[in-house]
Formats: structure tokens, sequence, C-alpha cells
């Protein structure tokens, strides 16, 4: 079976931004597609239906298969009733785009409890659980695909986004050990970095940039990493305006130390121990 054909695939967040492109070219490549979104404002708060029942809507006039959730994936109930929206519609899951997402941007001095935990409930818990939902279905069937949305503010850091950078670095975590375990049964996890024009983005980039970011760019490496023919995992890509590129962990050699060295040895050998012109991809040493 070519593709997503006839897959049966979930984007949680898909009621506008990237989850609708996502949503839309997955229909088109003949995915059975469940549209999640509780139709929240940027910062999470509010529900409205019409966000996730209007691309159903577009879907459907474009000939495509979908169906609305409305469900919150930050919620265990939520993520269940999410999954089993897809086997009760279309009876099996396959693949899963854990897109959904809030902003709660703060300077770390001015950041509450509360922007830390409703940002870690949606990006971090919320994948954690629809794919944890979705999992043993994943294992019965033999093939599962997950696509988890991370961003370049995890991977390197950004002022104002604490919460959203380790919430989205904690999904590459999240990605590396499911790698390890999804793979005897073709289960599959990947993370993309997105870069678009959305509400998300459109008062935190530069006007001109954003021209060149619409959100169909990012769409088609999804469609690729939920494809059957895909059996990469563990990757992350950084994705957006007409670019597509891989990010990696490297490490260089270590600097040996036979007996406990003194501050004063570790000191001598700080510019060794962190010069990484010599770096390679990094491994699990303990793996
Ligand atoms: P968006 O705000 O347009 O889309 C996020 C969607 O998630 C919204 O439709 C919202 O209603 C939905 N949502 C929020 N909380 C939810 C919940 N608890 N349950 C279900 N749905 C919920 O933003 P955009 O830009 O499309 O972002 C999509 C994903 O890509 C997010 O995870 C975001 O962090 C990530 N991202 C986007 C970047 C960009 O350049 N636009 C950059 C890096 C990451």
């Amino acid at each position: 079976m070519p593709g997503v054909t006839d897959r049966v695939v979930i984007v949680t967040g898909a009621g506008g931004g990237l989850g609708r492109e996502y949503a839309r070219l997955l229909a088109r490549e003949g995915a059975l597609v469940v549209v999640n979104d509780l139709g929240a404002a940027r910062d999470g708060t509010g529900f409205g239906k019409a966000m996730a029942d209007t691309v159903v809507d577009e879907i459907r006039a474009e000939g495509g298969t979908a169906v609305a959730n409305y469900d919150s994936v930050a919620s265990e109930e939520g993520a269940h009733a999410l999954v089993d929206t897809a086997v009760n519609e279309f009876g099996a899951i396959h693949g899963i785009v854990n897109n959904a997402g809030i902003l709660r941007d703060a300077s770390f001095a001015k950041m509450d409890g509360a922007h830390w935990e409703s940002v870690l409930r949606v990006h971090l818990f919320g994948a954690y659980h629809v794919t944890s939902a979705a999992w043993p279905h994943f294992r019965e069937q033999g093939f599962g695909r997950v696509v988890m949305a991370t961003s370049t503010s995890g991977l390197f850091g950004n002022f104002g986004q604490a919460n959203y950078g380790a919430a989205k670095l904690g999904l590459v975590g999240l990605m590396n050990t499911l790698a390890i375990e999804g793979r005897k049964y073709d289960i599959t996890v990947n993370a993309v970095a997105p870069m678009a024009a959305t509400r998300m983005t459109a008062d935190i980039a530069p006007a001109d940039l954003l021209q060149k970011l619409p959100p169909a760019h990012v769409a088609p490496v999804i469609g690729h990493l939920l494809s059957a023919e895909c059996d990469d995992t563990g990757l992350v890509l950084i994705v957006g305006g007409g670019s597509v590129q891989r990010v990696q962990l490297f490490a260089n050699k270590p600097v040996l130390f036979p007996e406990v060295p003194t501050v004063e040895q570790v000191r001598d050998n700080w510019n060794r121990i962190t010069d990484m012109s010599d770096a390679q991809p990094g491994v699990n040493p303990a793996g």
C-alpha cells in the first residue's frame, strides 16, 4: 500500500495553522484523517468546534475523508477519546502527528507556575497521552508512525520560551526512547521543527521572513514520515520555506582521566573538553 493511502491518521491541533495543512495534505494523499482541535486561542484558553469542523469540511470538499474530534490532548481521557474516535470511525489507528500547541511566553524572571504547567501539559503531556493511547494498537498491528512537533526554540533556546523550549526538547527525549522501543514493531517516531507563518508566529518573527514561510512547505515532509515506505526513526528535521535539514547531537572525543582529576586538572583540560572540532554523531554510552 503506497504512501499513506487508507492509513488512519490523527493530526492534533489540526483546526488551523500547520495542523490544517498536514491534515489536508494527508487526506489528499489518501489517508483517513481525524482532525483534532479544541478550538482554543493561542494561549490555550477557550473552546469551540468551528475550527476542526471547518477543516473537515475543506477536506470533504476536496474529496477526502476526515472526521472531527474536539478533545483536549492535555488530558488522558481526552487522548483516549481521540484514539477511540479513529478506531470507531475508521477501524484502526496507524499514524499520529502530535502537533497541538499553545504559547505562554514570558522571560524566566516573570514566568510563573501556570505559564510553565499549561505549556508542558499541552505539548509534552499531550503527545505522551495520545501516543500512549495509540501504542497498544501500533504494537498489535506491527505498524505505527508518529511525528512530534518540536521547535528550534527547544533545540537551541529562545528568549522568553523556557516553558515552551523545555516541552519541545522533552518531546525529542520522548522520541529517542520510543524510537528504540518501537523498532521491532515497525513503529517509527520522528520529530519535525517547523518554521511557518501561523497565528503562533504572527507577532514573533519579522513580516518579511514570515512571507517566505507558508505552512504548506512543511506538510510534504510529514506525509513522507507517516508513509509505510519511510522506516527511518529518531530523526529531527527542521523544515520550512523550502528548506529541509536534519539536526543531530554530536559528541567530541572524550578527555580521559585515569584517576579522579583535581579541579585544576579539569580547568587545565577545559579547552580540550569543550573543543568540538573532532566531534562525531553522539551515541548513548550506556546503550
Ligand atoms: P497554531 O496555534 O495555529 O496551531 C495550534 C493548534 O493547536 C490550534 O489550532 C489550537 O486550537 C490547537 N490546540 C491547542 N491546545 C490544544 C489541546 N489541548 N488539544 C487539542 N488542540 C489544541 O500554531 P502552529 O504554528 O500551527 O503550530 C503547530 C505546532 O507546530 C505547535 O506544536 C507549535 O509549537 C509547533 N511549531 C510551530 C512553529 C511555527 O513556525 N509556526 C515553530 C516551531 C514549532
